[in-house]
């Protein structure tokens, strides 16, 4: 059985009474698939208490964009939780803040903005100038809520696990950040709940994306010359928002001392925006 709370004094009655030291948090703003599941799947391994929390932050959407029509299906969502709780050991919890109203989140008089800084107007922040101060302010609220000692992101938002990486270190906030692997569907293409607003045709297109990021990741463990390849992908189709092989660690142009790349992307297929990346290590 999980436990539901939709508001914030509801769920700091129930966290004041939690005396684990094993508190994990996963934050989604819902409508979730198995991307969503494996970090709370994870979680649930790794803690005594599992806290999901659902909230369509309204800070992280531009004027112009989809926040009206962001798929909300709580009742789906709390069925598909129920339903994995089913599957974990007795001594297992899971809670789940799905608050109310965005005042429960943000109450009347809220003013305050945690900004990261640089890191949030490039790539994603170049085309969403707010959406990362959006999606800080909102990480770090509810982490003061939760008060949970680990937190599970997943690399597909590979930007946005930097930049709360960087706030966690800045602010000295004490939780750990923990990042999962990106989960697929069977034609390789990543999960995220805007792949809806994709038609048939436009989901084909899309595998595009995956499959070019392949064939560079190809090219870059054997050793050919990707750069090429890249630039002519560029030049000639305008669906990619960028396409770059970037040091996994800063997400700025790689060095002698890059460990890790990370080939990322965002690319439009029709009126969508969609996001990848593959790590590559470097030897
Ligand atoms: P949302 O898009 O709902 O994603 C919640 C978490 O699931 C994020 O950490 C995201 O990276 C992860 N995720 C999404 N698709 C995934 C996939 N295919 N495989 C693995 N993990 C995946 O990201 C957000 O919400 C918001 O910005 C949030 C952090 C909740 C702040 O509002």
């Amino acid at each position: 059985m999980i436990k539901v709370f939709t508001t914030k004094k509801d769920f700091d009655h129930y966290r004041n009474a939690l005396k684990s030291e094993k508190i994990g948090l996963v934050p989604t703003m819902g409508n979730l698939h198995k991307g969503h599941i494996s970090l709370i799947e994870k979680s649930t391994e790794e803690n005594d208490v599992t806290i999901v929390t659902i909230f369509v932050n309204p800070k992280q959407f531009g004027p112009n964009e989809d926040f009206d029509k962001y798929p909300r299906t709580l009742d789906e969502d709390l069925a598909k939780i129920s339903a994995m709780a089913l599957l974990i050991s007795a001594q297992k919890e899971i809670a789940v803040f799905a608050p109310g109203s965005n005042e429960e989140i943000y109450p009347q008089g809220f003013s305050t903005t945690i900004s990261v800084g640089p890191m949030t107007q490039k790539f994603e922040g170049s085309v969403r100038p707010t959406h990362f101060d959006g999606v800080t302010t909102v990480v770090y609220r509810l982490f003061t809520i939760t008060r949970a000692h680990i937190a599970y992101f997943g690399q597909k938002d590979v930007q946005q696990c930097l930049i709360i990486k960087k706030m966690v270190k800045d602010l000295d906030i004490k939780i750990k950040i923990h990042i999962m692997p990106i989960v697929r569907n069977a034609e390789g293409l990543a999960l995220s709940s805007r792949n809806q607003y994709l038609s048939e045709s436009e989901r084909a297109e899309a595998l595009t994306l995956p499959q070019t990021l392949v064939k560079i990741e190809k090219l870059i463990r054997t050793k050919q010359d990707y750069k090429t390849f890249v630039s002519d992908v560029l030049k000639n189709d305008k669906r990619w928002d960028y396409l770059e092989i970037l040091d996994s660690d800063n997400m700025e142009a790689p060095s002698a001392k890059t460990q890790e790349l990370v080939i990322v992307a965002a690319f439009r297929s029709g009126t969508t925006r969609l996001l990848d990346n593959i790590l590559v290590p470097v030897h």
